[in-house]
C-alpha cells in the first residue's frame, strides 16, 4: 500500500492488492459496479461474505434520484450511520451516485472511493464533485463532498475497453495542458511503464486546482477545458460522440479559437494538436452532424449549466496556460467553433 498523494481534500492511495485497504476494521458497506463485480469476482467476492454489498448497473440512465432512493433503502436496511464507511467501487457513474448518496444520507456519512476506470482514477473520484442526472440534464443535482480516501488499483485497467481508456486519455491530456508540469513530458514519451506516475501527476494536478476552489467558483473552471464545446458535440449527436472524443475535439476547438483571437501562436497550437494526435484522439465530427450543430449548437452552448450571466470559455494564452475568458458575445465564439469543424470535417 503506497500513499500517492495526501491533499487537504482526500488521501489517495495506490494499492494493487486491495486487501490491505479494504479489510480495515471499520464497518463498511459497498456499492459496486455490476460489471466490475463480475469481472473481478475472485478479488471482490470476500466483500459479500463480510459486508453488505449493493450491485449497481452502471448506465447513465440509472444515475437518478429513483436509484438513489434505492441506495438509501439499502443503507437503512443495513443500519448505516454517519460513522459507517460507504465504499463506491466502479467508474464515474458509480462514484458519482455512491458519493451523492453518502453525502446526503443522515447529512453525510464517511466515504471512500475505488475508481475502476482510467477517467474515474484521474477525474471523477477525485475533487469531490458528486452528481445525479435530473429532468434530462446531466449532473443537475449534486454536492461537493470529497472522499476521505481514494484507493487506486491499476489492475482494474487491464479489463477496461479501449473506448473507456480513450475517455481517460482525453481527460489526462486536458489536465496536462492547463498548467506546466512533468505530465506533458511523460505523455509525449509514451512510456507505459510509468502508469502509476501518470496517475499520480494527473491526480496531483487536479487536486491542486480543486483544493483552492472546491466549490467551482474560480480556478476550478479551468478543468472545463474542452468541455464547453464538448458538451455541445455530445448533445447534438445524442451522445453518439463519446465524452472523450468530444473533449478531445473541444480542446482542439479551444486551441483553434485561441489562435484566431491571437492568444496562442501557431507553434503552440500545433504542439497541442500533436499531443492529441499521439493518443489517436479525433480531430473532427462526422459531416452529417454539422447542419444540426449550426441549427442548435448556439442554444446549447449558452444554455450550458456552467454559464452564469456571461459565457465562460476556457482558452489558451500560451502552451500549458489555460485561462477563463468571459464572453459577452457567444455568437462570435460559436462561429469560430463552426469554422474549425467545417474546415476539418
Ligand atoms: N464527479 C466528477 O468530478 C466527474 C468527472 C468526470 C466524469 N464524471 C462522471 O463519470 C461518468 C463517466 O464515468 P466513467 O467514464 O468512469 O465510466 P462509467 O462509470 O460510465 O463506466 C463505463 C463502462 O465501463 C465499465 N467498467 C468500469 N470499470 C471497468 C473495468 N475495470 N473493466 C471493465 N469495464 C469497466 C462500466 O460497467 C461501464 O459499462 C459520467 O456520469 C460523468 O458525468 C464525474
Amino acid at each position: 500500500m503506497q500513499k500517492l498523494i495526501s491533499s487537504t481534500l482526500s488521501q489517495v492511495i495506490l494499492d494493487n492488492n486491495l486487501d490491505d485497504s479494504i479489510k480495515e476494521f471499520d464497518k463498511k458497506v459497498f456499492i459496486i459496479d455490476k460489471n466490475v463485480y463480475n469481472l473481478f469476482k475472485k478479488k471482490l467476492d470476500f466483500l459479500k461474505q463480510n459486508s453488505p454489498v449493493y450491485l449497481f448497473e452502471a448506465k447513465e440512465n440509472n444515475k437518478t434520484l429513483t436509484e438513489t432512493e434505492k441506495i438509501y433503502a439499502f443503507f437503512i436496511k443495513n443500519n448505516v450511520t454517519r460513522n459507517t464507511i460507504i465504499v463506491g467501487i466502479g467508474g464515474g457513474i458509480i462514484t458519482d451516485i455512491a458519493a451523492f448518496a453518502a453525502s446526503t444520507f443522515k447529512r453525510g456519512c464517511r466515504l471512500q472511493l475505488i475508481p475502476t476506470t482510467f477517467l474515474g482514477m484521474i477525474d471523477a473520484a477525485v475533487g469531490g464533485k458528486t452528481a445525479i442526472n435530473f429532468n434530462g440534464i446531466k449532473n443537475n443535482i449534486g454536492t461537493f463532498y470529497p472522499a476521505e480516501k481514494v484507493i487506486i488499483n491499476t489492475q482494474f485497467l487491464d479489463t477496461l475497453p479501449k473506448k473507456e481508456m480513450q475517455n481517460g486519455w482525453a481527460e489526462c491530456i486536458k489536465i496536462a495542458l492547463i498548467r506546466p508540469s512533468n505530465l506533458y513530458a511523460i505523455l509525449i514519451s509514451k512510456n507505459w511503464k510509468i502508469k502509476s506516475e501518470i496517475l499520480k501527476l494527473a491526480i496531483d494536478l487536479k487536486l491542486l486546482i480543486c483544493e483552492k476552489d472546491l466549490n467551482d467558483k474560480n480556478e476550478r473552471k479551468l478543468l472545463n477545458l474542452g468541455h464547453t464545446f464538448g458538451h455541445v458535440l455530445e448533445s447534438i449527436s445524442d451522445y453518439q460522440i463519446s465524452h472523450g472524443e468530444a473533449v478531445a475535439i473541444g480542446i482542439r476547438v479551444a486551441a483553434y479559437i485561441s489562435n484566431k483571437l491571437e492568444y496562442l501562436n501557431k507553434h503552440d497550437l500545433e504542439k497541442i494538436n500533436s499531443l492529441l494526435d499521439l493518443y489517436n484522439l479525433p480531430t473532427r465530427i462526422s459531416a452529417s452532424y454539422i447542419n444540426k450543430l449550426k441549427k442548435h449548437g448556439l442554444n446549447i452552448l449558452i444554455r450550458d449549466k456552467k454559464v452564469t450571466s456571461k459565457l465562460n470559455v476556457i482558452l489558451f494564452e500560451g502552451f500549458q496556460k489555460a485561462f477563463i475568458k468571459q464572453v459577452d458575445k457567444p455568437k462570435e465564439i460559436f462561429e469560430l467553433f463552426i469554422q474549425y469543424l467545417s474546415k476539418v470535417s
